[in-house]
């Protein structure tokens, strides 16, 4: 079954065809995220603008990379939620327009479970069961995962998601946006000088909690004289070991809670260098094997909702064909 995916729940219009006998064929990405940093953050009006004027070419893009046509399509997924209202609303619109102007089944894929999948897309995927560790802007997530759509919630955050932590640290150092990788940027250039605090690290569930963090960054930055580029450097450097030390803690007593020996990373903070070493040397010690997507398919894109669709419409068949739409911003 050929399937398109389309991903534009924030701001990364994705595009790609997966098919379910010869695996990905192309994939497509138009980011904004230079249109939205002199803002310092997503625009939600912006970002609806930019997926309408991206998705057309971005899918005929991917036709003409995997040199097939509109009409060999079999099956369309999309991001129904959870993200922005707008951003969500035109690739629905495009999707379901699509398919059925093509005749073709269509389904509504969750952008969490897309990700959770991505790592399915590599060479030698995971087998299941595994656990998960979910890090987005949205979502902190572990998860057992027995299969397709067999999802066991472990553990969430309480409040901030990891991302969103590495975003508004980012703010308070004055670097920008996207948040993630500026720090990391600077925490490569740090040391250890400060000391923050590993919220939760050795609470007794599998719960996350960035917010304190955050205020604790807050508090520290108002504490120094100046931030010269090193200070912001060294608090780089500190929050990062921080949030890396929690996630790698947390992951490890999944694993024992669940008694499996596979991890499966994914998610934009799941790009992050430092978390992916920590991770693989505490793995390495005790026999346990990590997967990650790769770096381009760790934050949003459309292979994943592609191959998250696919598995989904081919489990279903002969898949419903139902055009009306609904968007679940908060799904
Ligand atoms: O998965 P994603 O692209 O979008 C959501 O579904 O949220 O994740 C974006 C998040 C942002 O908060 C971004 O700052 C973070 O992932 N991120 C990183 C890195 N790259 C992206 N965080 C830490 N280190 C990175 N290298
Ligand atoms: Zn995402």
């Amino acid at each position: 079954m050929l399937v398109l995916g389309i991903e534009s729940s924030c701001d990364e219009t994705g595009v790609a065809l997966y098919d379910t006998r010869r695996g990905l064929l192309a994939h497509a990405l138009h980011s904004q995220i230079d249109m939205h940093a002199a803002y310092g953050g997503v625009v939600p009006e912006l970002a609806s603008r930019d997926h309408i004027r991206r998705a057309l070419p971005l899918t005929q893009q991917v036709l003409s990379q995997a040199d097939k046509t509109l009409q060999e399509i079999e099956g369309i997924a999309y991001t129904q939620g959870p993200g922005l209202a707008g951003a969500l609303l035109v690739g629905t619109s495009i999707a379901q327009s699509l398919a059925m102007a093509l005749n073709v089944p269509s389904i509504g894929v969750h952008h969490l479970e897309g990700h959770l999948l991505a790592p399915m897309l590599e060479e030698h995927p995971p087998a299941f069961p595994f656990v998960a560790l979910l890090v987005s802007g949205g979502h902190s997530q572990l998860m057992r995962v027995d299969g397709i759509g067999q999802y066991e919630l472990l553990g969430d955050t309480l409040d901030d998601a990891a991302g969103e932590a590495f975003d508004k640290t980012a703010k308070l150092l004055g670097l920008g946006y996207p948040g993630g990788p500026a720090v990391s940027q600077q925490a490569d250039l740090g040391t250890a000088h400060f000391q923050l605090p590993r919220p939760m690290l050795n609470s007794p569930d599998l719960n996350f909690s960035f917010s304190g963090l955050k205020t604790a960054v807050l508090t520290l930055v108002k504490s120094q004289p100046t931030l010269d580029a090193e200070t912001i450097q060294n608090i780089a450097w500190e929050f990062q070991e921080s949030v890396t030390e929690i996630l790698v803690h947390k992951c490890l007593k999944a694993l024992k809670q669940t008694k499996l020996r596979r991890l499966v990373v994914s998610g934009g903070v799941g790009a992050n260098k430092r978390l992916r070493s920590r991770l693989n040397e505490a793995a390495s010690k005790r026999g346990i094997s990590v997967n990650y997507p790769r770096l381009e398919f760790c934050t949003d894109n459309g292979a994943m909702i592609a191959f998250a669709g696919a598995m989904r419409l081919h489990a279903m068949q002969p898949a419903k064909q139902d055009y009306s739409f609904s968007i679940r911003p908060r799904w």
